[in-house]
C-alpha cells in the first residue's frame, strides 16, 4: 500500500515514536459513525474507550444511549436497552449467518483489530478506501455484485465504495470534507482502535532505551577504572 505519513508513526514516519492527533481521531470516529457503522462493528471497542479521544462524559453518555445493546427482559425473551459507557459497540448484525445473508453472501467483518490484521495495516485500509478503479484490465474479469480494487487480495471486493464523494460527512471540527481525508481519518481511527496503548508503548520503549544507554555507559567507565591499573 501507499506509504503515508502519519502523526502516531512520529519522528521520520520511523514508528519509534508518535501520538495520535486527537482531532483526526475525533474526526475518523465521525466517519466510521456515519458511514461503516452501517455494515461494519467495533465490538472490541467500549464507549468509555473514547474518553482517550478527548469527548467528555456527557459527550460518551450521549453516544453511548444511541446505541442499542442485546438484552434479555424479566420474561426471558431477548430484548434491547440503551447504551451505557460501560458497554461495548454492539454487533452490527446478531451472526456472521445473518450478516450474509443481508449482504449479497459478503460478510463484513468487525474493524476492531483490522489494522493489525493485515500488514501494514494502516496505510492498507487507507489504499483500500481510496483504491476503487472503474477500469478492469484486460486479464481479469469482474465477477457479478464485485468490485475492482487492487488492494483487495483477490482484486474483487464486496464492499461497495463507501468513501464515494467529497462532502460526505460534515465534519464536526470544521475541517474541509474530502475522500482523503475521510479516508486518513478512518484509517488513524482504526489504528486506535487496534492499539489504544500505541503511546504508552512508544514512550515506555524510549525511556527504556535511554535508561539502557546510560547503564552501559556507566558500565564502561566503571570497566575503566578498575582495570586502570591492568597493563
Ligand atoms: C470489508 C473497511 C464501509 C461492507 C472491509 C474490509 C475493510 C473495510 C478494512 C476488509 C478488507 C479485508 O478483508 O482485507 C471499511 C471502512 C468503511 C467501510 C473503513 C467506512 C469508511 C462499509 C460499508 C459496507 C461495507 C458501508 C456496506 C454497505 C463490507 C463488506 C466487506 C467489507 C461486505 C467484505 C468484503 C469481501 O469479503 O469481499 N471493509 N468498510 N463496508 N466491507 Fe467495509
Amino acid at each position: 500500500p501507499e506509504k503515508m505519513v502519519w502523526a502516531h508513526n512520529g519522528i521520520g514516519n520511523l514508528g519509534i515514536t508518535g501520538t495520535f492527533d486527537r482531532k483526526q481521531l475525533q474526526r475518523g470516529f465521525q466517519v466510521y459513525r456515519e458511514v461503516c457503522s452501517a455494515c461494519h462493528s467495533i465490538n472490541r471497542v467500549a464507549f468509555r474507550d473514547l474518553a482517550a479521544l478527548g469527548f467528555s462524559e456527557a459527550e460518551i453518555k450521549a453516544i453511548a444511549v444511541s446505541y442499542d445493546i442485546p438484552s434479555i427482559d424479566d420474561a426471558g425473551e431477548p430484548t434491547t436497552r440503551k447504551g451505557t459507557p460501560a458497554d461495548k459497540f454492539p454487533l452490527v448484525y446478531p451472526n456472521e449467518a445473518a450478516a450474509r445473508a443481508a449482504q449479497n453472501g459478503a460478510y463484513p467483518p468487525d474493524l476492531s483489530l483490522m489494522t493489525k490484521a493485515r500488514e501494514d495495516g494502516t496505510n492498507y485500509v487507507h489504499s483500500l478506501l481510496l483504491g476503487y478503479r472503474d477500469e478492469v484490465p484486460k486479464t481479469l474479469t469482474a465477477p457479478e455484485g464485485l468490485y475492482y480494487n487492487p488492494w483487495f487480495h483477490s482484486a474483487f471486493i464486496a464492499m461497495p465504495p463507501p468513501l464515494a464523494a467529497d462532502e460526505q460527512v460534515t465534519y464536526a471540527d470544521g475541517t474541509k470534507g474530502t475522500r482523503a481525508q475521510y479516508a486518513a481519518d478512518v484509517s488513524t481511527f482504526l489504528t486506535w482502535t487496534a492499539e489504544p496503548k500505541l503511546e504508552a508503548r512508544k514512550s515506555t520503549g524510549v525511556a527504556a532505551v535511554i535508561y539502557l544507554l546510560i547503564l552501559t555507559a556507566l558500565g564502561y567507565l566503571s570497566y575503566k577504572k578498575v582495570w586502570a591499573d591492568v597493563k
